[in-house]
Parts: C-alpha cells; sequence; structure tokens
C-alpha cells in the first residue's frame, strides 16, 4: 500500500513539474516528448463526445474567473470573493447533517489513489473507484510517506483542539462543518487552490467527505495519535 500511494505521490509531482516548465520556457518545438504524444492520444480518444467524460472539458463559473489570473495572489478581492460565493453555495451535507462518520471508511478514500481517473491507454478507472488520493498532495499519518504541496495533515484533529470530551459539542461541530466545506469544496476556503473539489463534480458523495472529516479529526483515528 506504501508503495502505491508513493507512485501515486510522485506521478503528481513529475506532471506538476512538467507543467511548471512549460510555462516558464516553450518546450523545443523540433522534439515532441512522448507526453505529448499521449495527451494527443487522450484527446483525440472520443473524450469530448463521450457523455461520461464531455462535462470535464466545460470550464464552470469558477474555473473561468481562476483561468484569467495566473495565481490566487494576484486576483483582485472581487473575483475571489466571487470564487468564494460560488463554491460555497455548491456544498451539499449528508442527508442527517452534520455528524461524525466512520474514520475508517474514511481512512480508506484517502489512502485510494484511485477515482475518476480517465484515459485510453489504460488508466481509466471504474465507476465504482472511489479515492481522495490524499497523500499524493500531503502527509497525514505519522510515518506514511507523502507529498508536500498541501500542509502536513498529522494531528489535524488536535489542531482543531476535539477531544472525547468536547466533541459533541455545537463548538466542536462546527469546527468538523468547516473541515468538511474545505474537503467538499476546497474552493470555498482556498480559492482556486490545486486541491481537486471532491463533492462538487460527485467524485466523492457527502457521506464520503463526512467519514473523511472523521478519519481527520476523531480524537481516535491514527491521524491524531
Ligand atoms: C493535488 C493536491 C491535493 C490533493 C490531491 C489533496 N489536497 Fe488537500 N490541500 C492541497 C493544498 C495545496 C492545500 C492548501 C490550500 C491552498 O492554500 O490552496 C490543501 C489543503 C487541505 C486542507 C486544509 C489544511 C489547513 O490548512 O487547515 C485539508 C484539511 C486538506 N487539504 C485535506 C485533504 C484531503 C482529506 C484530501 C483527500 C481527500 C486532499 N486534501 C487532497 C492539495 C491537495
Amino acid at each position: 500500500m506504501k508503495k502505491t500511494l508513493f507512485i501515486a505521490g510522485l506521478s503528481v509531482l513529475v506532471f506538476g513539474t512538467a507543467e511548471a516548465q512549460q510555462k516558464k520556457a516553450q518546450p523545443k518545438k523540433e522534439q515532441p516528448s512522448t507526453k505529448q504524444e499521449d495527451v494527443m492520444q487522450v484527446l483525440n480518444s472520443g473524450l469530448s463526445t463521450d457523455p461520461r467524460f464531455a462535462w470535464k472539458i466545460q470550464q464552470d463559473e469558477a474555473q473561468r474567473i481562476c483561468s484569467q489570473y495566473p495565481s490566487r495572489e494576484v486576483m483582485p478581492g472581487q473575483a475571489i470573493q466571487k470564487v468564494i460565493q460560488l463554491s460555497q453555495a455548491d456544498i451539499r451535507y449528508p442527508q442527517w447533517g452534520i455528524f461524525w462518520g466512520d474514520w475508517r471508511e474514511g481512512k480508506k478514500i484517502v489512502d485510494n489513489p484511485r477515482g475518476g481517473r480517465f484515459a485510453s491507454y489504460g488508466f481509466s478507472d471504474s465507476p465504482t473507484d472511489r479515492g481522495g488520493n490524499c497523500y499524493a498532495c500531503h502527509l497525514i499519518e505519522k510515518g506514511l510517506p507523502g507529498g508536500t504541496m498541501g500542509p502536513n495533515l498529522y494531528q489535524y484533529g488536535k489542531r482543531w483542539n476535539i477531544t472525547k470530551e468536547n466533541m459533541n459539542t455545537p463548538e466542536a461541530l462546527e469546527r468538523v462543518k468547516i473541515v468538511y466545506n474545505i474537503i467538499y469544496n476546497s474552493w470555498s476556503a482556498f480559492p482556486c487552490s490545486s486541491m481537486p473539489r471532491f463533492g462538487h463534480n460527485g467524485a466523492l458523495s457527502p457521506e464520503d467527505v463526512m467519514n473523511i472529516v472523521t478519519f481527520l479529526l476523531h480524537p481516535d483515528s491514527p491521524v491524531n495519535k
């Protein structure tokens, strides 16, 4: 398992670096890399006409706003506000509202690098694969390898001051809700972030998100040991 996660993390890093380099210096045109061929293969594979994927190439309003600026730092306040507003309006909660879920179920999704990958050459996941691939960008449990694109989440529940004694108070549940919102649609808190908007396009369900939040915050979870 550790190995799979690490490889998933590496592939994100490799793609991320390639993208950044492309922005800085235009790649030499005369030598198209294998990667460009792969990209063309995906684009030519009927992606835009396959109803399962067609929506992925349509930008939503928040994406259109984010795409106008090279980074969040240079976005005007109004644009930031608009992205936050759109992203907050998008959040759906589990049927029973905010409650503690099952951290073991949450851990499964956090650990799983599969879910929503699509390509013509063997990377496509089945519709039932549900993963957050969180370790690609975050360190989470003590001793497990992870990425550093996002902040370290080790002892995240302790940082939010959640204890066995206070965990069912309205104040603690309010904090649970804040973290729920971050995972469901990261742009509601960090506009235009590179963190995926897991609930936004239905990659994860409200119950999945609730279990992930429980994994991050529950005093019994290995995250907080
Ligand atoms: C592609 C990289 C990426 C992936 C995958 C990712 N995140 Fe993140 N995450 C980030 C970044 C970057 C931030 C910092 C937000 C910002 O400033 O844009 C962040 C922020 C967060 C925060 C807020 C931390 C704080 O400062 O309080 C939480 C919680 C979090 N991520 C949880 C998760 C979970 C759980 C998953 C998997 C379901 C996940 N992330 C997947 C990149 C990622």
